[in-house]
C-alpha cells in the first residue's frame, strides 16, 4: 500500500483555530479519528521520500515487475475498443464473471452463479469495505487475528464496527521457526466472542506472517462461526502463493460454511497488477446481493478495460501453466531472501505462503546515540530497527508492531517484514547489502 493522504490533514479540528486562520474552516468528520486513519502510518514513514535514494524497497508489498505480457496486451486491446472504456455492470463485466466462475468453480467444488454469487470489486480492499457497509450495524464486533492487514481497521470503524483483536502466538523457540508456529489460542478466541460479534476475518495465506491456516484450525474456527452465527470473511488474496506441500484450504468449502462465508480475491496479487484495482468476492447470494447494493453506491462499477484484461488472464492462466510457474518463481525469490538471512545467522519466520518474511530483529543493536526521526519515537523497537536498517544497510522493511493493537504490540516488536515480490536481481542485491547487518548483531 502507498502512503496515506489523510496523514496530511490538520488535526486541530474547530477548537483553537486562530481568528483569520482560514486553513481549517470546515471541521472534518470525527470518524477519521478512529481506526488510526489520521495517525502517521508505516507506509508514509518508510516511504522512498524519507529514505536514502538508493534504498532497496522490500518494505511495500507490491511487485517491481510488470504483469504478464499477454495480460498487458489484453489491457491494451480493451483500451482500443469503445465499449470497454465505459461503465460496466456493477456486478462486474460478464466476461470476467464467467472467467471467475470457470477458474474458481472447481476450487469451490460448485457451479458458481455469475449473476448472484460473484461480485467484481475495485480491488480486494473495496470488496471488503462493501461487505462491512452491507453487514455492520453500529457496535457490531469484528474479530481479526493479529498481526492484521492494516486496512481492516479503518474499514471496520468507518462503518461503526468495533475491531476485536486476537493475536496469533509465535511458538518459535526452535532454530528454524515457520509460519505454522504462529498459533491460535482457541480459548482466547472463544473468550473474544460476545453477543455483539458479527464477523470474523480469516486471512490465509496470511499477511504478514505467511501462515497457511491448517484444515484443523479452520474447522475449529468454522465450528465457532456456526455456534455463534458469524459471517466469515475469508481473505484469500494470496491463494495462488502457497509453497512446498502446504495445502490451501478454503474455509467456504468446509461443511456448512458456504452460506456464511465470503471469499476475497485480488487480481493485483494474482497478476502482479496491484495498481489495477480489480478484485472479486465469491459467496452465497445472501452475502453477495447486499454487498452488491453497497458497492453500487460506493464506486458504481470497477474500471472496465482492466476487468477485460483480468478476464483474459483467468481464461488463459491454466493453459499457460501460469499459476504453477509463478509459484515456482516466488519459491525461488523466497529462497534467495531466506538463504541471505541464514548466511547472516539471523532467525526468521519461514513463510508457507504469501510473499513476506518476518526477520527477528531482536539481536540487531544500534549505537545508543543513533539519530532517529520523531516519527519512530514512542513506537515499537521494530520501528527503530527498520529505520536503522534502511538508513545504514539501505534495504527497507516494515515494522510488524504496526499490525497490532496497542495492547498486543510487543508481540510484533521483534520482527521486521521483508517483501519478496521483487525481481531476482533486486533480491540478490538486497541480500548482499543485508550481510552488512552482521556487525550490529549481538546475541
Ligand atoms: C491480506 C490482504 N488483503 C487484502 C489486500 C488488498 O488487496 P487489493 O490490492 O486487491 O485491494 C491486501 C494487499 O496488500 C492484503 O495483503
Amino acid at each position: 500500500m502507498s502512503s496515506s493522504p489523510v496523514a496530511q490533514v490538520h488535526t486541530n479540528g474547530t477548537n483553537g483555530i486562530k481568528k483569520n486562520d482560514r486553513s481549517n474552516l470546515i471541521p472534518y468528520a470525527s470518524r477519521l479519528k478512529d481506526g488510526r486513519a489520521l495517525a502517521q502510518d508505516v507506509w508514509s514513514i518508510y516511504n522512498a521520500a524519507n529514505l536514502p535514494a538508493d534504498c532497496i524497497n522490500l518494505g511495500q508489498g507490491y511487485m517491481n515487475f510488470a504483469p504478464p505480457v499477454w495480460v498487458k496486451e489484453a489491457a491494451e486491446e480493451a483500451l482500443n475498443q469503445v465499449q470497454t472504456n465505459h461503465y460496466s455492470h456493477p456486478k462486474g463485466r460478464l466476461r470476467l464473471r464467467e472467467a471467475i466462475k470457470n477458474f474458481y468453480g472447481p476450487q469451490f467444488g460448485r457451479e458458481l452463479d455469475v449473476e448472484s454469487e460473484i461480485l467484481v470489486t475495485s480491488g480486494a480492499n473495496e470488496g471488503q469495505y462493501s461487505v462491512f457497509v452491507a453487514f455492520l450495524e453500529p457496535g457490531d464486533e469484528v474479530i481479526m487475528f493479529e498481526p492484521f492487514f492494516d486496512q481492516y481497521l479503518p474499514s471496520v470503524t468507518f462503518n461503526s464496527g468495533v475491531p476485536v483483536y486476537v493475536p496469533l502466538h509465535p511458538q518459535t523457540s526452535g532454530d528454524k521457526p515457520t509460519s505454522n508456529d504462529w498459533v491460535i489460542d482457541f480459548d482466547e478466541l472463544r473468550r473474544a466472542i460476545t453477543p455483539r460479534t458479527k464477523m470474523i476475518i480469516v486471512n490465509t495465506p496470511h499477511n504478514p506472517v505467511g501462515k497457511v491456516f491448517t484444515r484443523e484450525e479452520l474447522e475449529k474456527i468454522a465450528a465457532l462461526a456456526e455456534e455463534h452465527n458469524l459471517l466469515v470473511m475469508a481473505d484469500e488474496v494470496y491463494d495462488s502463493l502457497v509453497f512446498g506441500d502446504k495445502e490451501h484450504v478454503r474455509i467456504a468449502n468446509l461443511p456448512g460454511m458456504w452460506e456464511r462465508t465470503v471469499t476475497v480475491s485480488s487480481a493485483g496479487k494474482l497478476f502482479a497488477a496491484t495498481g489495477w484495482r480489480v478484485g472479486w468476492l465469491v459467496g452465497p447470494p445472501s452475502i453477495i446481493q447486499p454487498t452488491l447494493a453497497a458497492t453500487t453506491r460506493i464506486v458504481f462499477c470497477t474500471n472496465s478495460p482492466l476487468q477485460e484484461a483480468v478476464a483474459v488472464g483467468l481464461e488463459q492462466a491454466k493453459a499457460r501453466g501460469f499459476v504453477d510457474q509463478q509459484r515456482r518463481e516466488y519459491e525461488e525469490r523466497r529462497a534467495i531472501l531466506t538463504e541471505g538471512f541464514d548466511r547472516l545467522g539471523m532467525k526468521y519466520i519461514m513463510p508457507d505462503g504469501s510473499y513476506f518474511v518476518l526477520l527477528d530483529i531482536s539481536s540487531v543493536h544500534w549505537p545508543e546515540d543513533y539519530p532517529f526521526p520523531q516519527s519512530v519515537e514512542g513506537r515499537g523497537r521494530d520501528f527503530k530497527a527498520c529505520w536503522f536498517i534502511a538508513m545504514e544497510i539501505r534495504v527497507s522493511s516494515i515494522p510488524v508492531s504496526e499490525f497490532y493493537c496497542e495492547e498486543h504490540r510487543t508481540i510484533g516488536e521483534s520482527y521486521a517484514r521483508f517483501a519478496f515480490c521483487k525481481d531476482v536481481d533486486t533480491l540478490k542485491h538486497a541480500v548482499e547489502r543485508l550481510q552488512g547487518l552482521r556487525k550490529y548483531i549481538k546475541n
